[in-house]
């Protein structure tokens, strides 16, 4: 299992390039299901999540294909390295003595912003489908996997999933995206853990959701479209991801006006085409080098951000004491004080455009920085608190009640071992140890590999000194 290990504190300064929204990619894929021609999409991230969705298309009859982004002078990316599945380096773990590491640290002249390849990936119907079926052991690593259901169903007349049950961050149902379904004439019925839905076809209706829910809407996006007639969602999630599929919709042929805003209407029609799209950029990745700038007293330029997408961020930044410049060349994040002039501020998560959810722990590893005390309050995901436990190992003074978590700062962090629990909380712990004196170690990284691309360049490049270390079997 690889492991960050991170030497700070060190100010974090340069550019970065954001890279491709994982998830706005992993509904995009999903919509290759309602075509058999191909779909090609610019700007996918290279991580583990959209290895996952490729792995799951491949065995519904959809290959994908990648290909370089036509810049010269960038890294081959045909043959990317991704670190192995942690279940297969878990299953071979073996006493200390018998491993051997593997640093991937870059040279002290840091990776420059481009050093992650732009990947293009090609989805073809490779051959029909084998069933509109999407197994457990296919379905079991990511709760995204939710998203072939729709187009499955609206493409097959039939579509069976596994459940993606419940996560590290909470209990995450379903429901609305089965309610949605059937409000479109689906038979739904859930048997051994699978969720079935039939219908011959789809039929176009009124379907109000009962709280946002994006991956809920996308579904329901992506089922509507090939429906026989109207349908009109309401309390729609209005994340840039939404607005984003449902532009890649429209450009196979979909009708689809609305999208990002509370409501969303779909004029079905009967077949749709391919299509070329540049997946928007990733604003939680982006997110987290700006407030990686803030914590370390740095200087960071963003490039290729979308700043309105970013805004609850910005606001919020700006608040606290960070200077923000938005210009076309990007957004830039800076602390000119240096240590000490970072004020505390409350926040609450919502859903957009309030504060990400998904920012909301590389927030509160900033906040054990600023002066004074400050409020969190998670609200839209029951149990997204774990890397408190972490950050006190480094000295951050965290206490949690229910949903709101006091941080008493600021702290100076010291270097730990640290477990990384969840995908936001890893990204916590990293950006709390560039910051904190000392030697930093984060464990089980595979969980920032599902949705960071090449985080330890993009660091190096920013003048962190973070490696990463593979531990492996010695042979
Ligand atoms: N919910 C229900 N019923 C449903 C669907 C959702 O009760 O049928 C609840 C959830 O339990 C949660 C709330 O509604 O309390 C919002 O969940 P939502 O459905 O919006 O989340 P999601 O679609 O499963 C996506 C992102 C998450 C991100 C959330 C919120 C993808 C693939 N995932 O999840 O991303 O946190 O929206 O913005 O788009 C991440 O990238 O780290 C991540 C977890």
């Amino acid at each position: 299992m690889d492991r960050f290990h991170i030497l700070g504190p060190t100010p974090l300064v340069g550019r970065v390039r954001a890279s491709g929204a994982k998830n706005a990619a992993l509904p995009a894929l999903a919509a290759s299901l309602l075509t058999d021609e191909p779909v090609t999409l610019h700007r996918v991230p290279r991580v583990r999540d959209l290895r996952t969705m490729c792995r799951l298309l491949d065995y519904l009859g959809v290959g994908s294909e990648e290909r370089e982004a036509p810049a010269p002078g960038l890294p081959d990316f045909a043959d990317p390295e991704l670190p192995a599945d942690p279940e297969g380096s878990q299953s071979t773990q073996s006493p200390e003595s018998s491993r051997s590491t593997k640093s991937t640290e870059g040279s002290k002249s840091g990776a420059s912003p481009e050093a992650v390849a732009e990947a293009v990936l090609v989805l073809r119907r490779s051959r029909p489908s084998s069933g509109a079926d999407a197994p457990y052991e296919l379905v079991k690593t990511m709760r995204a996997s939710v998203l072939v259901l729709g187009p499955l169903l609206a493409r097959y007349g039939f579509a069976r999933v596994s459940l993606p049950g419940g996560c590290a961050i909470g209990v995450r149902p379903i429901d609305q995206h089965l309610k949605g379904l059937a409000a479109l004439g689906a038979d739904v019925r859930l048997a051994g853990g699978y969720v079935e839905t039939r219908a011959s076809r789809l039929t176009g209706a009124r379907f109000r959701f009962d709280l946002p829910t994006v991956t809920g809407t996308e579904n329901l996006l992506l089922a509507a479209c090939l429906a026989r007639g109207t349908t009109v969602l309401e309390n729609c999630a209005r994340e840039p991801e939404v607005a984003d599929l449902a532009r890649l919709l429209n450009a196979m042929g979909a009708r689809i006006s609305g999208a990002g805003g509370d409501t969303v209407v779909v004029d079905g029609v009967d077949g749709l085409g391919g299509a070329v799209h540049r997946v928007i950029p990733d604003r939680i990745e982006g997110g987290t080098y700006l407030i990686g700038a803030a914590i370390t007293g740095g200087d960071v330029l963003l490039e290729q951000a979308n700043a309105a997408d970013l805004a609850p961020l910005l606001d919020k930044l700006a608040e606290v004491g960070v200077e923000i410049e938005v210009s076309p060349a990007g957004i830039r994040a800076r602390v000119r004080a240096g240590d000490g002039s970072l004020r505390a501020r409350d926040v609450a998560t919502a859903p957009h455009p309030g504060f990400p959810t998904d920012l909301q722990a590389q927030y509160m590893a900033l906040m054990t920085r600023a002066a004074g005390t400050s409020t969190i309050r998670e609200t839209v995901f029951e149990n997204r608190f774990q890397h408190v436990s972490e950050l006190a190992r480094m000295g951050a003074r965290v206490h949690v009640d229910g949903r709101s978590a006091r941080v008493d700062g600021p702290t100076e962090l010291t270097g730990a071992a640290v477990m990384a629990t969840d995908l936001r909380a890893s990204a916590c712990l990293v950006l709390a140890g560039v910051a904190a004196a000392g030697t930093t170690v984060v464990d089980r990284i595979y969980h920032l590999d599902r949705g960071y691309e090449g985080m330890e360049l993009k660091l190096q490049g920013l003048g962190a000194h973070v490696a990463r270390v593979t531990e492996s079997m010695a042979t």
